[in-house]
């Protein structure tokens, strides 16, 4: 495989998924600190007060990335950290273990990419309604702006929101992610508030400065089942519902017009004087892929009345996700297609298997995992090969680490880490991805 020499190599992780220490130094409490402390809403009653340790091993977790030859590292900065209260009072320890971390990174050789929201709301702003309150425009560009300040000497790209889709369709329609709610009517409130915060601080940005700054999408081809009548229009609304919902407000379309139908009477009429701040240009797109959707109709499904039907020729990682690469093509070439030529970053790729307990050995072979990273590859380099405006990619996961609701029980890692001892062993997959970087210098 060849890609342009200028392609930037990575791997990702989030704040809360790895950091362990929540509370520390002067930090607040998020609404994934709430959640995982409330009885039965993590698998095994996880939670993240210790996950990887990386608050204290930091340095150690640098190191393994130079190992490795990554030319990039995508990270999280959790807000409440930095704002226990979530604005006012900046908290300068917190402030400071990210400047550390940059620092670390720059020493390395290592290019930083931070996203300022991977779902992690300080607690202090659930409780005056979070991503319900149309105020949390004001506060999410205080505190990003804070952030550009602080650390955009060093940072080079800034990514406003992980997944706002995820953080809408988890935390507010159907409750399995922090805060927990399910609600209808909620649902789009919290969008459009995400995507307005998201465009204010596209706009403080362009004051403040001085690299690239974008949001990150989770995008899931969305494929009919059959061509039955009934399955082609679920495969359009569940399309308009996760992959359009997002992408067509921030490029100045406004919503799909599919929108009031999949709501109904929770579609709220939104200000017009909104749109032009959502619309604030990008410099890039950051797209998380994992799987694509295989689509029918299914009335019982709020929203979009689609499912997934499972394919029994395919592949399935612990999370019952669909491995499928040449979808990544695909949704690549619709991606320009649709949105023009646009700089894109895949900043999240990576899939959960099970790893045997040959984690005691030097190296834990991962085939599975290996095999997916070949294919994702593949499918990435022909969407390069169609000139489509690809600059990087980044592994989801550089470690083991929290995987949200489901605790510690999905291992994504190319690391494998041992929650008992905090070793990090290198996966087979990570020295497969060590030796690709290596032949593409
Ligand atoms: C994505 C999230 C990331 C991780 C992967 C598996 O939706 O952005 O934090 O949990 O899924």
């Amino acid at each position: 495989m060849t890609f342009p020499r200028s392609f930037v190599w990575g791997a990702a992780t989030a704040a809360h998924q790895i950091e362990g220490s929540p509370l520390a130094g002067g930090a607040g409490p998020s609404i994934w600190t709430r959640f995982s402390h409330t009885p039965g809403r993590m698998t095994n009653g996880d939670t993240g007060d210790v996950a990887c340790d990386h608050y204290n091993r930091y340095r150690e977790d640098v190191a393994l990335m130079k190992s490795l030859g990554l030319d990039a590292y995508r990270f999280s900065i959790s807000w409440s950290r930095i704002f226990p209260e979530g604005i006012d009072a900046l908290n300068q320890h917190g402030v400071d273990f990210y400047r550390r971390l940059v620092d670390a990174l720059r020493d390395a050789g290592i290019r930083p990419m931070a996203t300022l929201y991977h779902w992690d709301l300080p607690a202090a702003l659930d409780d005056r309604g979070g991503w319900l309150n149309r105020d949390i425009a004001d506060w999410f560009a205080e505190y990003a702006a804070a952030a550009f300040r602080a650390l955009d000497d060093g940072v080079e790209w800034w990514a406003t929101l992980n997944e706002p889709w995820v953080v809408t369709d988890g935390g507010y329609l159907h409750g399995g992610l922090a805060p927990g709610h399910a609600n209808l009517f909620e649902a789009p409130i919290a969008s459009h508030n995400l995507l307005r915060a998201h465009g204010r601080a596209v706009q403080a940005y362009r004051a403040l400065g001085k690299h690239a700054i974008g949001i990150v999408v989770n995008l899931e081809p969305k494929v009919p089942a059959s061509e039955s009548g009934d399955d082609l229009a679920a495969t359009r609304r569940a399309d308009a519902y996760m992959n359009r919902q997002y992408l067509d407000p921030v490029f100045g379309r406004g919503y799909p017009e599919e929108m009031p139908d999949l709501f109904g009477e929770a579609w709220p009429r939104f200000p017009a004087a909104d749109f032009d701040g959502i619309a604030a240009p990008v410099d890039f797109v950051g797209i998380n892929y994992y799987k694509r959707g295989v689509t029918a109709h299914d009335p019982r499904q709020w929203v979009e009345r689609a499912s997934l039907v499972r394919q029994p020729q395919s592949i399935y990682t612990e999370t019952d996700w669909e491995v499928h690469a040449p979808a990544l093509t695909d949704l690549l070439l619709w991606f320009r297609e649709r949105y023009g030529a646009m700089p894109v970053y895949i900043t999240e790729n990576g899939a959960a298997f099970y790893d045997p307990p040959t984690a005691l050995g030097d190296v834990v072979e991962d085939p599975l995992r290996v095999h997916y990273l070949r294919e994702h590859l593949a499918a990435l380099e022909r969407a390069t090969a169609a000139g489509v405006d690809v600059r990087g990619y980044f592994v989801w996961s550089l470690l083991d680490n929290l995987e949200w609701s489901h605790g510690y029980t999905k291992r994504f890692g190319i690391v494998h880490v041992d929650f008992a001892t905090q070793k990090r062993t290198p996966k087979r997959s990570a020295l497969v991805y060590r030796d690709f970087i290596a032949s593409q210098r």
